[in-house]
């Protein structure tokens, strides 16, 4: 990867776009334009914060996130590729893939009356090569308005077909999980990792009072998160993604992991569009396909 500098001179744009050290010295792209302030680690792709102008910040980052080369950050927009959750065969391949500890490149960026689109490009090192040895070319296409939009964009450039899961493993930032309801996935399967990976249906909205770990399965709805604590709902529009998965650790686990800061779990949930277990994604050689979200908060 090139220097942050030299980054910086060929994709900043005065006033919106600029490219610096952040936490733990890791390389982030920061905007601030008129309708939000963002910012994103070169590593991972990783949008670490995303706040529009007079809200509160709609993204959850951990107050006790580490930050440091290849480990994961605890919050923001982690990317999983290729590969969702534990690896099939391989248990000391690391969780959810490696996209989101390899350093990413900017290949370009703009400004107009939507916001700010940066597009990053992963060219994968040896360990990941040997990992997963296809031919692909991936893209992450952000753009920062007043609504959030991220595009994860995979092309098999090999001569063999390849199967993908995939996850923009969202934290969103919730006043009290006790306050929050979750619609738009009435009516669909889940499996349950809590329970054993058994199959359950999901009748009402979904509420969190204790630990919450589920894939729902062929579902393309929009979720919308109710707030009552902040007074908003933050809508999840999403396209080329059949799987949502929900997830709150609660309060052991969050004690447990180390990485959550106290009580973290009251006031986080992951909502993640996905490509997982029954919905992993098979690309012949050529073909492309993009998972799409779109975010924005309604009061
Ligand atoms: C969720 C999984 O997507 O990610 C959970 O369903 C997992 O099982 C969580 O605990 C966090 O994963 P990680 O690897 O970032 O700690």
């Amino acid at each position: 990867m090139a220097d942050i500098q030299h980054i910086n001179r060929q994709f900043g744009i005065p006033g919106v776009l600029s490219f610096g050290e952040g936490a733990g010295g890791l390389p982030v792209a920061r905007v601030e334009n008129g309708f939000a302030e963002a910012e994103i680690a070169l590593q991972g792709a990783h949008l670490l914060t995303w706040q529009p102008k007079g809200e509160a910040p709609v993204i959850w980052l951990s107050p006790q996130a580490r930050f440091a080369p290849g480990k994961s950050v605890r919050g923001g927009v982690p990317v999983c590729w290729p590969w969702f959750g534990v690896h099939a065969s391989e248990a000391s391949y690391p969780a959810h893939g490696f996209a989101r500890t390899q350093m990413w490149d900017v290949i370009a960026s703009s400004h107009d009356d939507s916001g700010t689109h940066i597009v990053f490009e992963l060219r994968p090192d040896n360990t990941a090569r040997g990992q997963w040895p296809q031919q692909y070319r991936l893209q992450l296409v952000v753009n920062i308005g007043a609504a959030l939009s991220m595009g994860l964009v995979t092309h098999n450039s090999g001569q063999a077909a390849f199967s993908i899961g995939e996850a923009l493993h969202t934290y969103f930032h919730v006043g009290d999980i006790g306050a929050v309801r979750v619609t738009g996935l009435e009516d669909t399967d889940y499996l349950d990792k809590v329970r054993g990976f058994d199959r359950f249906h999901q009748e009402g909205a979904v509420q969190v009072d204790s630990e919450v770990d589920r894939v729902y399965v062929d579902t393309a709805a929009e979720c919308v998160i109710h707030d009552d604590h902040l007074g908003r709902r933050i809508h999840i529009a999403k396209t080329g993604s059949l799987t949502t998965v929900v997830w709150n650790p609660w309060a052991e686990k969050c004690a447990e992991m180390g990485d959550m800061g106290e009580n973290g779990y009251r006031r986080m949930l992951c909502v993640e569009s996905a490509n997982a277990h029954d919905n992993v994604v098979t690309l012949q050689p050529g073909e492309s396909r993009t998972m799409a979200v779109r975010y924005w908060v309604e009061r």
